[in-house]
């Protein structure tokens, strides 16, 4: 695997400006993408997941500011121009949208919103397209993939059009795919095919993949790295099988409940932790999971908060992190990790 980072995100910020005030959606976020890797975000509903897809992106909402820095195989994508983004977009970074209703559009048929990328990109014949948009509808699970290529959005169901949505971002076979949510209006059967399709074409294709989801399930075992986003900002980040066996955040850590295993994490929604996340126009100083923490420091409220290491690939954001033998004591791992 390359270990060089295909995606170097460096202190990004986006907000937002509501009649409720500036909502700090994304608030300095820094983490590296290598190549070949696949990195899960996950966090509860509003914390800042899927606008920090498109800030990576490039598609923000109005009335939004976006800094930072955002480089992608040495370019720096917050400084490309229009034409630029649409040479990048599909191609190197394809995106599978959260709310797939919105993201195909609903005058065109299957057929031309699958090829028309493979056309310009990739520059092949309408035959040659015509025949890989067949077997991509297959790939996806999409049955009578021949039928469907005549069809319009409206004519399929909501996991028929998620299928489809996936198939248009693997068309190009990006370098990077950013999948939000992927499966959400599959059944767990084809959620679960889709996710494990999604795994192999990264694995096979050499594809970068962020995979965002609120579920942990979703994530563990399918995903290289993780991350743990709160509030707009990264609590914890690390290997999969570090973060999931020794969580050391106390947000990760109720979250994971007290048996932090990948294997457990594949049978466990995300659990409930009472309190809600701050408003996110007035987040708390320091920590912003502090007013929620029942192992809060006076010094959690103090400001400047950052990612330390505390292992070869694990850093959190905590000032009173879990402590290896408390994870142990609490039924977690047992072979002393
Ligand atoms: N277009 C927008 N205008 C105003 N506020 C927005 C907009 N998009 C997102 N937000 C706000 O930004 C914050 C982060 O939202 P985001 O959609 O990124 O959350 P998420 O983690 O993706 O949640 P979910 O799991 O529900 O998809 C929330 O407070 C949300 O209300
Ligand atoms: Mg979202």
């Amino acid at each position: 695997m390359n270990t060089q980072p295909l995606l170097s995100v460096r202190n990004l910020r986006a907000h937002i400006g509501t009649p409720r005030g500036v909502v700090r959606a994304v608030d300095d976020v820094s983490f590296d993408l290598a190549g070949g890797q696949s990195l899960g975000i996950v966090g509860e509903s509003g914390s800042g997941k899927s606008v920090l897809a498109r800030a990576v992106m490039g598609l923000m909402p109005a009335r939004s500011g976006r800094s930072g820095e955002v480089t992608f195989q040495g370019r720096d994508l917050l400084a490309l121009t229009k034409k630029e983004k649409l040479e990048v977009w599909g191609k190197q970074i394809a995106m599978i949208f959260q709310d797939p209703g919105r993201s195909l559009n609903p005058v065109i048929r299957v057929e031309r919103q699958l090829t028309e990328g493979m056309r310009r990109h990739l520059g092949v014949s309408r035959s040659e397209a015509h025949s890989r948009a067949l077997s991509l509808l297959d790939e996806v699970g999409v049955p009578d993939p021949e039928r469907r290529l005549t069809n319009y959005p409206h004519e399929m169901s909501g996991g028929m059009r998620q299928r489809v949505m996936i198939a248009i971002a693997l068309a190009c076979e990006p370098d990077l795919l950013i999948a939000d949510e992927p499966t959400t209006a599959l059944d767990v059967t084809i959620q679960r095919q889709v996710l494990d399709l999604l795994r192999r074409v990264q694995r096979d294709r050499g594809t970068s993949m962020m995979l965002i989801s609120h579920d942990l399930a979703v994530v563990a075992g399918r995903t290289d790295r993780v991350s743990v986003m709160y509030s707009g900002r990264l609590a914890e980040i690390g290997s999969t099988r570090e973060v999931f066996e020794n969580p050391r955040h106390r947000y990760t850590h109720a979250l994971l409940g007290a048996t932090p295993t990948i294997d457990h994490a594949r049978h466990a929604p995300l659990r409930l932790i009472t309190g809600s996340l701050p408003d996110p126009t007035a987040p708390p100083e320091g920590c912003r999971f502090q007013p929620r923490c029942a192992f809060a420091l006076g010094e959690c409220s103090t400001p400047g908060l950052e990612l330390t290491s505390v292992g070869a690939d694990h850093d959190v954001a905590c000032l009173n992190p879990v402590v290896l033998q408390e994870t142990a004591i609490s039924g977690g791992t047992s072979d002393g990790r």
